[in-house]
């Protein structure tokens, strides 16, 4: 399986004038510019054309567009990685993409995760791992944690001490503080996955 890697930067612009745009608005979507593309995605397994435009992130195409309400928009400025999701098996913080670039990306969100990963029936491992160990409190960071542990866990470079899972986990906070269950979970969902290595 292709290894994770968070791209923190995974940023690019549609023209100059839509940089400016999306500097001044980092969260700036539909509606702000009338300069629009016509893209496709394959989202959680499903094909869709849509009309984004020029400055729209691929967080709000995602909720506003296709109702995916399961990616969260913490700081909209690439901090918090409550947005985590996959595009073409990398995990990236979707506020900081423009929609616009990805056409033909293959996107996984929170709703998609167990199936994306060969559990057609019920949850994902990191999930069934997440509930287990009460790893959340108000669970508003849960998805972006989720992703980014799905991610991790397929990581062969990321080794499975505390240090290492907290450092490739670092990238998604938690304002509750639940850190040390999310890293049980963290810990548990990999040695299910993994084998117990
Ligand atoms: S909302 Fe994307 S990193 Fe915070
Ligand atoms: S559980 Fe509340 S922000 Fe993480």
């Amino acid at each position: 399986m292709a290894p994770v890697t968070r791209s923190s930067t995974g940023v690019g612009f549609c023209s100059p004038s839509a940089q400016a745009e999306i500097a001044e608005h980092p969260g700036a979507a539909s509606g702000k510019t009338s300069d629009t593309r016509r893209i496709t995605l394959t989202v959680n397994g499903q094909q869709h054309e849509l009309q984004v435009t020029a400055n729209a992130v691929l967080l709000d195409v995602l909720r506003e567009q296709l109702g995916l309400f399961g990616t969260k928009k913490g700081c909209d400025h690439g901090q918090c990685g409550a947005c985590t999701i996959h595009v073409n098996g990398r995990s990236v913080n979707s506020c900081l993409m423009l929609a616009c670039l990805q056409e033909g990306a293959e996107i996984v969100t929170i709703e998609g995760l167990a199936e994306s990963a060969g559990f057609e029936q019920g949850h994902h491992p990191v999930q069934e791992a997440f509930l287990a160990h009460d790893a959340y409190q108000c669970g508003y960071c849960t998805a972006g944690q989720m992703m980014t542990a799905a991610a991790v866990i397929r990581d062969d470079s990321i080794d499975g001490d505390e240090a290492s899972l907290r450092e490739a986990m670092s990238g998604n906070i938690c304002r509750c503080g639940a850190y040390k269950n999310i890293l049980d979970a963290v810990q548990s969902a990999r040695g299910k996955m993994r084998g117990g290595q």
